[in-house]
């Protein structure tokens, strides 16, 4: 069984103060916590900070997002080999934040999942349909193109982590039932196995979306969710811990 994958999207939040201030609150209440894996994305401006820190804990240290080229005239953008330079380990591919404020669509989040694993790091590629697409039925469909799309010519399932995360479900306090979860993982679980055959059980499935210190504990117990990907609750030390300690 892999490890259950906590992971803290701090989105456009914290400078580097306030970043280092919630690691003196954070660590010491995790020391010692067995079998998870936690993960921290900060903004890039905090990267290297953040994983001077985190080097001496297993936190590990996650990117929000990284370009498709190492290098070259890409005025605004931070590559994959720089990001691996500062020790990051994860790079959230794909969020529905980027797709919808900075147009990312399916074959830019391929390059980018392409580029991130050439250069060693692993990916946490999300998902996910808006509520318009699940009122039109079409949810299944959506993760499926996504899917599909997302990962085409990806050869490495040892690299990889799938977010589901509902659109509708992000930072608006309306958690995605259990059923819904559960359906969702399943079918993505199988598209996985379609993919990479008895190799998808490496993937681990995490859900996003309004995940909080009260419901975490339900939302781990669903079939094929092996960790969360937390937004507004990871942003203060003492919820993300109990998060954390479910
Ligand atoms: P919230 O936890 O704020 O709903 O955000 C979820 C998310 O987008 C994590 O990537």
């Amino acid at each position: 069984m892999p490890k259950k994958f906590i992971v803290a999207n701090w989105k456009m939040h914290k400078t580097v103060r306030e970043a280092l201030a919630f690691l003196d609150e954070f660590i010491p209440i995790t020391k010692g916590l067995n079998g998870r894996e936690i993960g921290i994305a900060p903004t890039f401006i905090c990267i290297e900070s953040v994983g001077k820190v985190l080097i001496n804990t297993s936190i590990k240290l996650c990117a929000q997002n990284a370009f498709y080229e190492n290098k070259g005239a890409y005025t605004g953008e931070v590559s994959p080999a720089m990001l691996k330079d500062c020790g990051v380990e994860y790079v959230i591919i794909g969020h529905s934040e980027r797709r919808k404020y900075f147009y990312e669509n399916d074959d830019i989040i391929n390059k980018k999942i392409h580029a991130c694993i050439k250069e060693g790091l692993k990916v946490i590629f999300c998902i996910g349909e808006t509520l318009e697409d699940r009122q039109n039925n079409k949810t299944m469909e959506i993760l499926k193109t996504q899917i599909r799309n997302g990962l085409l010519e990806i050869n490495s399932p040892e690299a990889l982590t799938i977010a589901y995360e509902p659109v509708w479900a992000i930072g608006t306090g309306v958690v995605a039932t259990e059923e819904q979860i559960k359906q969702s993982h399943l079918f993505i679980r199988n598209q996985l196995k379609e993919i990479y055959g008895e190799r998808a059980n490496e993937v681990r499935i995490l859900y996003g979306g309004s995940v909080t210190p009260e419901n975490i504990k339900s939302i781990m117990a669903i079939d094929n969710v092996e960790g969360v990907l937390v937004g507004g609750a990871s942003l203060d030390p003492l919820k993300f811990a109990k998060i954390v300690k479910y």
